[in-house]
């Protein structure tokens, strides 16, 4: 059942080069550079897509944000469900509902779409579980087709979730004109190339986390920083440790930490960094300097040739941006599974959680 592996979450990581291959095939047309999203076409394109989810996949939507509002220039919101269920809901015209879902059974992403749709707005699923509540009750759906996921801990749900996004963001982008044919094939090209440079970096990603066990397991609390598409990408890091490896730990906007969280940092707690070479780089540099400053020490998650002054190096191709962060995801579920498989933890059931949260 876990095809070798030790645990479903291990599986699950390694499962992540097929779930891009399967959520691509038969929605990119590379021939005339289009994606097609059939699902999507009886659904106007638009003008504003406000997103509602819990946990991983809440961090999927905060990614999207990012990509959809660069691609396809449409402003995004993303709330937690469980605070968007109880608020007064304004609306806008042209606004666009997504909820996202892995079990499509989770009971505040379920109860915020039903107040959407009580008022007659339109809502469109975004599900893992072909059937489940989310998805018969959206408008139109559109299926990750990441499998079953067993392991607790949501790994290859994000993937999907991320590819998704990503297409969406190039769908209302072609529909919307902002991306020239050159970016489109540019950006259809890369996806295409992408599970076959995921599946080449896994094995050595798996081989770094767990170097760095011995001294990093110790630590009692971490932080995970990254700026732009990679705060997304943090959250979810310090999400994964926590609820594997009982460690505490924070994802943060790298820009914030000196509006307080900078107090924290000594020498026994580690700051697990995302600092890709992109435009923000200096801009992350510079808070790691003040980090490295307190005596903190630094784990850097990085692409060759950039110069950090950090304690260790986590080298991943530069594949660019959006594309880096689908090796970032599984470095960081990686580091959360070596982690908790070294301290002894039940990877795959971990205490006080349940897979899918049908109350409230
Ligand atoms: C974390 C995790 C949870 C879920 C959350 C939402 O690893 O699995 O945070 O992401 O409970 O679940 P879905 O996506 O099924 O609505």
């Amino acid at each position: 059942q876990k095809g070798g592996y030790r645990h479903f979450m291990l599986k699950e990581i390694f499962e992540q080069p097929q779930v891009i291959t399967d959520c691509l095939a038969g929605r990119m047309d590379r021939k005339h550079n289009r994606v097609t999203l059939t699902e999507l076409e009886a659904l106007p394109t638009p003008s504003r897509l406000h997103i509602m989810a819990c946990g991983t996949s809440y961090h999927a939507g905060l990614w999207g944000k990012y990509v959809l509002e660069s691609l396809a220039r449409i402003p995004v919101n993303v709330e937690i469900a469980s605070e968007f269920r109880y608020k007064e809901l304004v609306e806008e015209p042209g606004t666009l509902y997504l909820s996202i879902s892995q079990s499509g059974e989770t009971a505040d992403t379920l109860a915020g779409q039903r107040m959407v749709r009580q008022k007659g707005l339109p809502v469109l699923g975004l599900c893992n579980v072909v059937g489940s509540s989310v998805a018969r009750e959206a408008d139109s759906v559109l299926y990750t087709q990441a499998g079953p996921e067993i392991s607790v801990a949501s790994t290859k749900a994000m993937c999907s979730q991320l590819v998704m996004l990503y297409l969406l963001g190039l769908y209302w982008g072609q529909n919307r004109g902002t991306l020239s044919a050159r970016e489109m094939s540019q950006n259809l090209l890369t996806l295409e190339t992408l599970p076959q440079t995921l599946t080449s970096q896994l094995p050595d990603m798996q081989k770094r986390a767990r170097q760095l066990c011995p001294e990093y397991s110790r630590a009692r609390s971490f932080f995970f920083l990254g700026r732009g598409i990679y705060y997304p990408l943090a959250l979810e890091g310090a999400l994964k440790l926590k609820e594997i490896s009982y460690i505490h730990a924070q994802g943060y906007p790298a820009g914030e930490l000196k509006h307080g969280p900078i107090a924290l940092i000594e020498q026994e707690l580690p700051t697990f960094a995302l600092a890709m070479q992109n435009h923000l780089l200096d801009k992350i540099g510079s808070n790691l300097m003040e980090v490295r400053a307190r005596n903190g020490k630094i784990i850097a998650l990085t692409n060759p040739g950039v110069e950090l002054d950090i304690d260790e190096k986590w080298e991943i191709p530069q594949l660019g941006d959006p594309l880096n962060s689908f090796l970032a995801l599984p470095a960081l579920q990686l580091f959360a599974y070596e982690m908790a498989v070294y301290l002894g933890k039940d990877v795959d059931q971990p205490r006080n959680l349940a897979k899918s949260v049908t109350v409230e």
